[in-house]
């Protein structure tokens, strides 16, 4: 695509930052519209994340997205955090403003509920107990979002027991730690099971969970979306509970940002994701 002179620009920050996923996935989107925009990679090394965000207001760039492992840094760097951005303690969506303020937000939540919500319309994180396995970076987000939708209460285990009463001091609302040897008890009653470990993902050994007690139609999701079914979902989905992948949540937590820098609020449809997995 040409662009003109009045072209929206906005990118992704990692280092590396060839990993992403997000530049096939906002280009695809800026086609789909016929936007007059670009949407680029920005390897910058964590030395300079500050002087490269500061930076994009001058650039007359709309924004950007940043990625490992700069979500920390970013928080630092803006001239405002939105109080979502603030809870979780990361910053994924930078948003410059008319003012040439920036903005920090973090969609990762939006993306985990939005991408249950699409798949499954009749879902409610008030309807049950929801738990949450794993305390690392991509827990946080998911913790301060099911709180927000009024999950009645968050059982929360993790390998380290210290990281995760750590969390649930900090965040406070509904959490309760479980210990992790209690893990297959603690499905019991559960409406939502979600795995934030690294357990299950390519090249890793599966998430040693058993689901005996796990009522029928509890819904389990998994934030590890290569395999798209991992172990847990493809065990889940073999005793008939909804099982939701997730690959939806990197789709989804892509469009507030969207919206913000281009002024469209893009949809996630199959095509979107047979795109995104030929990339996988
Ligand atoms: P992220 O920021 O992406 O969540 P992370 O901070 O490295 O990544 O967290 C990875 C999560 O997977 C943690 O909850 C980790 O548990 P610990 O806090 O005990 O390290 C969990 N995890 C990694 N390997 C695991 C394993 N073999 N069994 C259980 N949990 C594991």
């Amino acid at each position: 695509m040409i662009l003109t002179a009045k072209a929206a620009v906005a990118g992704v920050m990692g280092w590396p930052v060839g990993h992403s996923r997000s530049p096939r996935l906002h280009g695809w989107w800026l086609d789909h519209h016929g936007i007059d925009g670009a949407y680029i990679p920005l390897a910058v090394p964590p030395d300079r994340i500050t002087e490269a965000i500061r930076a994009l207001p001058a650039l007359g760039l709309r924004g950007a997205n940043v990625t490992v492992p700069h979500k920390e840094a970013a928080l630092r760097a803006c001239d405002h955090v939105d109080p979502v951005a603030r809870r979780v303690g990361a910053v994924n969506t930078l948003v410059v403003g008319a003012d040439g303020s920036i903005e920090g937000r973090n969609t990762d939540g939006f993306g985990f509920m939005a991408n249950l919500t699409a798949d499954r319309p009749d879902w409610r994180a008030a309807s049950g107990p929801a738990v949450v396995l794993g305390a690392g970076g991509a827990a946080r987000a998911i913790l301060v979002a099911l709180a927000d939708a009024g999950a009645p209460e968050i059982r929360l285990l993790n390998r380290t027991a210290s990281r995760a009463e750590g969390l649930a001091a900090e965040l406070g609302g509904p959490i309760k730690v479980i210990p992790w040897e209690d893990r297959a008890a603690a499905l019991a009653e559960a409406a939502l099971v979600v795995n934030t470990t690294t357990q299950g993902m390519g090249g890793q050994p599966a998430l040693d969970l058993a689901l005996d007690r796990l009522p029928p139609s509890a819904l389990v999701t998994d934030i590890v979306y290569t395999p798209l079914h991992t172990p847990l979902l493809t065990a889940a989905a073999e005793r008939g509970n909804p099982v939701v992948d997730g690959l939806g949540m990197l789709l989804h937590q892509a469009r507030p940002g969207f919206e913000a820098w281009f002024g469209r609020m893009p949809e996630v449809t199959p095509e979107l994701r047979r795109f995104v997995l030929e990339s996988l």
